[in-house]
């Protein structure tokens, strides 16, 4: 039975890949972390989407996937259209940061955006704002130092300095005068939950997991490959990188319950 690929340069996918396995748990699944290339923010676009192309032509090669979610918002906006027009054959689904609901539901046209460097210095998110906001504003704010806390400090910080991370943030967006806020980057999904508490009442903020979802659902049912709703236990979270997997990774995989191994061996 073919797999769902989900891809990132962490742990960033790991909250979109939970939640359609919780409402999927009978699709076969492939986390591909790619920690060799993260983090992905810092790249050039062209350089991020001819990485993307390699992995995804050698994941091909050991599972060959029915459908690839790239669960990352730089790496879709670096490579998904190249990607496309590389894997005719594949189905592709994109996280794009959620600019178009948070400028849709803004009242004063300000629109914050959270991300890497590279999502937020590409023209992709003002151009949504442009088509969707009449004269919206995008304030972008890159946080490659967030992606950083997130992906090598999340499992041990205290719930303190959780929120001290999106307090400080959601501060900055405030002293923009933003009032919707979008979390343009899958790693930040992980705060979530602070974020949504330190945005109220005045900033409200936009994420994309449930779309993801339902794009990957509607996909199935339109491939007619949609597997039954019994568990599996062949789902698989593979590591790009030579060395050793860090005990992080070994939790992660224990956590969802994947096996675990480097890609460069699978
Ligand atoms: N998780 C990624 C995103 O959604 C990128 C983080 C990084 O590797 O820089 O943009």
């Amino acid at each position: 039975m073919k797999p769902i690929l989900f891809l990132d340069s962490g742990i960033g996918g790991i909250p979109y890949c939970r939640h359609f396995h919780r409402r999927n748990p009978g699709e076969p699944i492939v986390y591909l972390a790619d920690r060799l290339h993260f983090p992905y923010g810092k790249w050039e676009k062209k350089e991020l989407a001819a990485i993307l192309t390699g992995l995804i032509e050698q994941v091909i090669n050991i599972t060959n996937p029915k459908i690839a979610v790239l669960a990352c918002n730089t790496a879709t906006i670096a490579g998904l259209s190249q990607l496309r027009e590389h894997f005719p054959m594949l189905p592709l689904v994109g996280t794009v940061p959620a600019v178009k609901p948070a400028t849709l539901a803004s009242k004063n046209g300000k629109i914050g955006v959270l991300g890497t460097e590279l999502t937020i210095k590409e023209p992709f998110i003002r151009e949504i704002a442009a088509q969707y906001g009449n004269g919206a504003e995008v304030i972008g704010i890159a946080a490659p130092e967030l992606v950083e806390f997130i992906e090598t400090q999340f499992n041990t910080a205290s719930p303190e300095q959780r929120t001290a991370m999106a307090r400080d943030y959601l501060n900055r967006f405030r002293a923009a005068g933003v009032d919707s806020l979008v979390l343009g980057c899958t790693h930040f999904l992980f705060l979530q939950e602070e974020f949504h508490q330190e945005a109220a009442p005045d900033i409200t903020v936009f994420e994309s997991v449930r779309g993801i979802t339902k794009r990957v659902e509607s996909l199935l049912e339109e491939q007619h490959t949609k597997a039954n709703d019994a568990p599996r236990a062949e789902n698989r979270l593979l590591l790009t990188g030579p060395a050793a997997p860090e005990p992080s990774w070994i939790e992660w995989a224990e956590h969802l319950g994947f096996s675990l191994s480097l890609l460069e061996k699978a």
